[in-house]
């Protein structure tokens, strides 16, 4: 059965990479929240493999918000904590519900869920002090720094307001030796200077020794899953279409002679083909009607981000390809790569044809499912106009009540929430670096 070793590091970024996907693909909050963990960490003698465990929580702590650029927004507002009529936890469970029973990443559930309560107790868990896990505190200091961070230009003449602010709620919002922990460490300039740096990020993971692990397939397949879970909330037009196209795209490379291992590989990339997705606004995702010219663009930009997230990971290049070049097309004219008919790998062609069946397929909010007639028509056509492969095509309407049952299914299931086809359990090995 499959199995990767994989660059920690590389995993890390990837995902911070994919959780802080801004409109303008600029975000760095989860990252900057885990470079002040660090700090403050080492202030508090945290060492590994506790400290691994805060910085992955630290890198992840806002995924609960990652599906709304909205809720994202909202929840950067630095006045939010003070302002507790605002929810703020909404996305701190959330995050806890996502994570809890991954494979991959359970250690880093219940420091997520609790990183917005408040040390004097006033939050809904009602833990206070001690009892709020140390993880949380630490993150709830490193966040609300961060959020403060780009007012601040240049930074060392303005840290200082920054610092009051974290004083002034100690012992009410925050965990005083925390803060002390925090004071200490913020006082050199190097802490600043390192959270303004764009440079700094890759710094940052070079110098943690996070080893190699080794995945498994069933740890992949349940990353990718839980990834598609935030990719198909952005709109609930599109509940479970990641899971369709997957299942889809693994029907036909089995038509192929795809081998156990390439056809694992296509269902992670059906998975993720569209992981770009979080770098648009929802309201654009979930607009009923035609999007306007400008609103177009933005929604172009999604496979470029599939692409350059994916392709951090070395291991990940052929499945980058698969996933991200969903809308090239034969002519040269689809995007973003404009890759030549040449260029487009079987796999990539396959990935085009399950994306468009299945978008066919689906029920849109300004359009009921097509038929098959209706749907294997539009498919030739784009086949005559040299846009997708005839081969795939045919091999896919040959077999379409096995894929149609993919439809139905995926439609069980958006009924039930998308949780229901979350991973099965297996164990990932940890060897050191
Ligand atoms: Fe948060
Ligand atoms: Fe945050
Ligand atoms: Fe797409």
């Amino acid at each position: 059965m499959l199995a990767l070793t994989l660059s920690p590091v590389n995993l890390m970024q990837t995902l911070t990479m994919t959780l802080d996907l801004a409109v303008d693909g600029t975000g760095v909050h989860q990252l900057r929240t885990a470079i002040i963990c660090r700090y403050i960490a080492e202030e508090l003698e945290i060492r590994s493999p506790e400290l691994q465990i805060l910085l992955a929580s630290a890198m992840l702590h806002d995924i609960g918000a990652a599906s709304s650029q909205e809720e994202r927004e909202r929840i950067a507002n630095p006045e939010l904590e003070t302002l507790l009529a605002e929810n703020i936890y909404n996305h701190a469970e959330e995050g806890y519900q996502l994570l809890h029973d991954s494979p991959v990443f359970y250690g880093c559930a219940t420091a997520i869920r609790h990183h917005h309560d408040h040390w004097d107790g006033n939050n809904p868990s009602g833990l206070a002090g001690d009892q709020i896990p140390l993880h949380s505190r630490i993150i709830l200091v490193a966040d609300r720094v961060e959020i403060r961070i780009s007012e601040l230009r240049p930074i060392l003449g303005k840290s200082s307001v920054v610092r009051e602010y974290i004083q002034e709620e100690a012992g009410r919002i925050f965990d005083p030796d925390v803060v002390d922990a925090f004071i200490t460490c913020s006082e050199k300039e190097c802490f600043w200077l390192d959270l303004v740096n764009p440079d700094h990020a890759n710094a940052f993971h070079r110098e943690m020794d996070w080893g190699r692990t080794r995945f498994h397939a069933d740890d992949l397949l349940a990353m990718a899953r839980l990834f598609s879970i935030l990719i198909d909330r952005t709109s609930r037009f599109t509940a479970t279409h990641s899971r369709s196209v997957s299942e889809v795209a693994v029907i036909l490379a089995s038509h192929f002679g795809f081998c156990e291992d390439e056809l694992y590989l296509m269902r992670i990339a059906g998975l993720l083909h569209d992981l770009g997705k979080l770098s648009v606004p929802n309201a654009i995702l979930e607009k009923p009607g035609p999007l306007d010219p400008s609103e177009r663009l933005l929604v172009r930009q999604h496979t470029y981000y599939t692409y350059r997230i994916l392709q951090k990971m070395k291991e990940f290049n052929q499945l980058a390809r698969w996933a991200a070049w969903h809308h090239e097309t034969l002519d040269g004219n689809g995007y973003p790569f404009h890759i030549p008919e040449s260029a487009l790998t079987l796999g990539s062609r396959i990935m085009a044809v399950a994306d468009i069946f299945v978008a066919l397929a689906e029920n849109r909010p300004y359009r009921k499912k097509l038929d098959f007639d209706r749907l294997s028509s539009i498919m030739r056509g784009m086949v005559n106009n040299h846009k997708i492969t005839g081969l795939i095509v045919e091999s896919l309407l040959a077999s379409y009540p096995e894929a149609n049952q993919v439809i139905l299914e995926s439609e069980e299931l958006a009924k039930d929430g998308c949780h229901l086809y979350y991973p099965s359990i297996s164990s990932s090995v940890h060897t050191p670096a």
